[in-house]
């Protein structure tokens, strides 16, 4: 469905070559957020009427994600970022394996048919490059609106208890504020019988987007953006148009690039103060900052070292994390970077170590001393945001750079390197005959890298 299908070989094999020391100059147009339009996606198996999905991003993601919507018997059409969602004829209330394929967000169908049709089997999404990722949150808030679940052989087999087949609204108190298991048991308990609370729920944009429209389609949810959300569930849901809320992550990504290359931009549309914790973190730093409606103006300044410690929104986010390290490497003195919420989201470092950079890593804790200077290099992303990390750490970077792992890139980052050329930047995507793996990858990784590459 939505984009050009591109085979997980085919992405391998190609590579993003930059001439570094570019600069970025003009507009860039923000596109709309992946982690919304996933949990939009699932949400709209909760009604059997029509949902219109507006702004969409093109993504592999997406692609994935409507492909395993389309093997439960919807129907879906797109036309441009626009998807148009008919759940009424689903018949199939499991997810294959073969079509979940390392995508967590599939986990997201658990809620809405389970809620919707008293049952559902879905695959364990299991860790993945960044961490573990456990889903006990989703699972015990399941339970306690009244499923009974069973995890066989790595499938999440869950049914409604009661005799009703309705899931009874219940009190939760998550033990982390989870943003996948907040969506869950928000989309569980619109159709549930009476009324849920979720006490110390993620208070993400994301979060707040799904509640919007879930309160388009008829449910009956308050409170969203607060640490306690209260659901009263109705019989039924019904149709609605919504349009995704623009990507924060995307935004404060070229907001970064521009940061890391004395560059002065304007992106939009954006939510402003869904990125307070960024700029006021790229203001400290140096830059000058301006907001007007839904659009923010960059302007450089000198660029100073400034520390940052991921938390749930309103904290900084932690997918901004990679991105902003590498600003940090060529930041004036020192800075600390602290992640708080994945185990494993450090693959970055030691490549742009690689580059040049001055960075001590004590498990999530990056001590950079920033540098004059780094230096282009060829080099395998491992995950999504340090995919965008090395991006920009080759735009800044003295000489070229060939960045590898698009698979990673194209999950979440639409037409990144178009947009990136456009605003003048030095960027072409190559097709290598085949596919490139870590152990012939001898550029720039040594044997040591493997390992580590493998496990990011
Ligand atoms: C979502 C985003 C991801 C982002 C993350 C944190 C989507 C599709 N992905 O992921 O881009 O980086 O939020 O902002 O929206 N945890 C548990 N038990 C659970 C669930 C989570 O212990 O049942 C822990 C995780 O291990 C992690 C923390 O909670 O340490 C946050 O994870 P969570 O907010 O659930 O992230 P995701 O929803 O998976």
């Amino acid at each position: 469905m939505i984009c050009v299908s591109k085979k997980k070989s085919y992405l391998k094999s190609q590579n993003l070559k930059i001439v570094g020391q570019g600069k970025l100059n003009g507009f860039v147009e923000i596109s709309g957020a992946k982690n919304s339009a996933l949990v939009l996606l699932a949400a709209s198996l909760l009604t059997n009427e029509k949902i219109v999905l507006q702004n969409v991003p093109h993504l592999t993601d997406i692609e994935k994600m409507g492909n395993i919507l389309k093997n439960l018997g919807v129907n879906l059409k797109e036309k441009n970022n626009t998807l148009e969602i008919d759940s009424k004829n689903i018949s199939i209330k499991e997810l294959p394996n073969e079509l979940v394929n390392g995508l967590r967000a599939s986990f997201f169908c658990i809620g809405p048919l389970l809620s919707k049709f008293g049952e559902a089997k879905v695959p364990m999404p299991g860790g993945c490059n960044i961490g573990s990722r456990p889903i006990d949150e989703h699972i015990d808030g399941l339970k306690a609106l009244g499923a009974e679940i069973l995890i066989e052989k790595g499938i999440v087999k869950a049914n409604i208890k009661s005799k009703k087949s309705r899931l009874i609204g219940t009190h939760i108190k998550l033990k982390c504020p989870s943003v996948g298991a907040t969506e869950t048991l928000i989309m569980a308990a619109s159709l549930a019988e009476g009324r849920t609370t979720i006490e110390n729920a993620a208070r993400e944009p994301e979060v707040q987007d799904l509640c919007q429209m879930l309160n388009k389609m008829g449910a009956k949810i308050y409170d969203s953006g607060k640490e306690k959300i209260i659901i009263d569930g109705v019989n039924k849901l019904g149709g609605c148009i919504h349009k995704v809320i623009p990507d924060r992550i995307e935004a404060g990504t070229f907001l970064i690039a521009a940061a890391a290359t004395s560059s002065s931009i304007t992106i939009s549309p954006v939510i402003p103060n869904h990125l307070e914790a960024v700029t006021n973190k790229l203001r400290k730093s140096g830059s000058k900052i301006t907001i007007k409606g839904n659009s923010i103006t960059i302007n450089p300044r000198e660029l100073k070292a400034v520390n940052i410690n991921t938390a749930p929104f309103p904290g900084f986010p932690t997918d901004l994390q990679a991105p902003f390290t590498a600003l940090m490497t060529i930041a004036n003195g020192e800075s600390k970077i602290t992640e708080t919420i994945f185990e494993n989201r450090m693959n970055h470092v030691h490549l742009l170590n690689k580059m040049g950079a001055n960075i001590k890593l004590d498990k999530n804790v990056a001590f950079i001393k920033g540098v004059k200077t780094i230096k282009g290099m060829d080099l395998i992303a491992s995950d999504l945001r340090s995919s965008a990390a090395l991006i920009i750490a080759g735009i800044t970077a003295k000489g070229s750079s060939r960045i590898y792992g698009l698979e990673h890139l194209d999950r979440g980052y639409e037409n990144f390197e178009t947009k990136l050329k456009i605003l003048g930047i030095k960027i072409t995507r190559n097709l290598n005959k085949k596919t490139v793996t870590n152990k012939e990858f001898k550029t720039s990784s040594d044997p040591a890298d493997i390992p580590r590459c493998k496990a990011a």
